[in-house]
This record gives C-alpha cells, sequence and structure tokens, in this order.
C-alpha cells in the first residue's frame, strides 16, 4: 500500500487528477472505477480542466459507478447519475454508451444487481477504481458488517451515512435508505485502487483501515489485503496515523 500525504483538499485533487491523466494516456481505452460524494468532485473539477486545457481524451474509456439511491431516477437532482453528468461526463468527451452506473430506479432490483455485476465482468472488469472512504469505514455503500464476498446487491444505509448524506439534499427526511452498491469482492476485483481522504472527519476511519485487523465491521480494513493500493490523503485525515 503507498500513501501519499498533501496538504490540503486541493492537492488531493490535483495529485489524485494527475495519477487519473496518467492512466487514461497511458491505456485510452481503460476501465475506470467512479465514485460520488464531496471527496471526489475536486478532482473531478482538475479532470475538466486539463480536458479544456491539454485535450486529454475519454474517448475510449468506459466507466463504472460504485453505487446509486435506490428509487431516484437518473433524472433525479440527487441520483448519482445526475451528479456523474453535472460533475464530470457532460464536460468532458466520454462516450455516454461507455458510463455505467446501477439503475436504482430498475423495475427488478436484483436483476439489475446480476446484470450490473455482469456487465463489469463483460468488458473486462476495471482497471482503476476510485474510492472515498465513510467515516464508518464503509467503501461504495458497503456498511459495517457487509460480507467481503459480496458482489453488487442492495443495502440498507445506516443512520451516519443518512445523516453524513443529507447535506446534499434539502431535507433528512428526503434520503433514500437503500442503496445498489458494488460489493466488497467487486471492488476488491479492480486491478488498482486509488482512494482519497481529506479532513479531520476522516481521520479516524484512515487510521482504523490502516491499523485494523481486516474485519467485516469496518469494511475498508479489506484494502490492505489488496495488491495494488494508493492512498492520497491530506495532513488532516492521515493526523491519527504515525508516519
Ligand atoms: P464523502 O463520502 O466523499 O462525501 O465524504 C465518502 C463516502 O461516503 O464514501
Amino acid at each position: 500500500m503507498q500513501i501519499i500525504k498533501v496538504k490540503n483538499y486541493q492537492e488531493m485533487s490535483n495529485k489524485a487528477a494527475e495519477y487519473i491523466i496518467q492512466k487514461v494516456v497511458q491505456f485510452p481505452n481503460c476501465n475506470l472505477g467512479l465514485a460520488t460524494g464531496g471527496t471526489p468532485i475536486g478532482t473531478y473539477q482538475n479532470l475538466i480542466e486539463d480536458h479544456q486545457k491539454n485535450g486529454t481524451s475519454y474517448r475510449d474509456v468506459t466507466t463504472f459507478n460504485l453505487d446509486e439511491y435506490i428509487g431516484l431516477a437518473a433524472s433525479n437532482k440527487n441520483s448519482y447519475h445526475y451528479f456523474m453528468n453535472d460533475q464530470l461526463f457532460k464536460h468532458i468527451d466520454i462516450n455516454p454508451e461507455r458510463t455505467f452506473i446501477p439503475r436504482g430506479d430498475a423495475a427488478d432490483i436484483q436483476k439489475e444487481c446480476l446484470r450490473y455485476e455482469e456487465c463489469i465482468e463483460r468488458h473486462g472488469g476495471i482497471d482503476l477504481q476510485l474510492l472515498g472512504i465513510g467515516s464508518n469505514g464503509h467503501i461504495g455503500f458497503n456498511e459495517p458488517g457487509a460480507s467481503f464476498e459480496s458482489k453488487t446487491h442492495v443495502v440498507n444505509l445506516t443512520q451516519s451515512t443518512i445523516n453524513a448524506n443529507s447535506r446534499f439534499f434539502a431535507n433528512k427526511d428526503e434520503v433514500p435508505t437503500k442503496a445498489i452498491t458494488m460489493g466488497i469482492a467487486t471492488i476488491m476485483k479492480s486491478k488498482e485502487i486509488l482512494l482519497l481522504a481529506s479532513g479531520s472527519k476522516k481521520s479516524e476511519a484512515l487510521f482504523n483501515l490502516l491499523n485494523l485487523e481486516v474485519n467485516e465491521g469496518f469494511p475498508a480494513s479489506i484494502l490492505q489485503k489488496h495488491p495494488s493500493v494508493t492512498i492520497i490523503a491530506d495532513e488532516e485525515a492521515l493526523s491519527r496515523v504515525k508516519n
């Protein structure tokens, strides 16, 4: 596991974008796993700026997002479909047909989970998966207790996740209580993982990721077993980690 310590959110975003751009330049048809939430927004802004200034092309890139709220259609402003279009896809030259996100409004959610998992496999798997981390140690929406064997599945969001994500909604009652997420096994199959963390509210999670014994009660601890993880984190997020 490689840890890159940076000063603040802006530096984290710069470094993360550089990392992704390098991958895309080297492998123009790579499969990127993408994340939503507050953490990657600055990274996506840098990708957009670089695309506009330097012309880095995403024409042949395929993307798979980690998760989506159940019950929200792609057109809903709080859906992760909407987030991805708004924060990244509509500003770069990616082919919308190559951007995959679970359908939160699918008529048959179980079928949708299978379809999504197969879709990732059919495209040859994920080359680089971008991850944030929940303060409770979740990755994607794999909450504490999620099986390490899990593939794409339905989850009940914990109250702490609902509270954390309510900042994006008009009020807490609007936050969906269920989501579709890639499973831990799906994430672990990615060839490479890039995890970002910023701010003191992530310091305990990062400490636990690095120091706890691998256990399903703290999902991100499984990353200790992945052969290729890079963490880019700022000083506040790493404040509890010595050396
Ligand atoms: P955040 O969420 O980027 O909004 O902090 C991260 C996560 O929950 O994985």
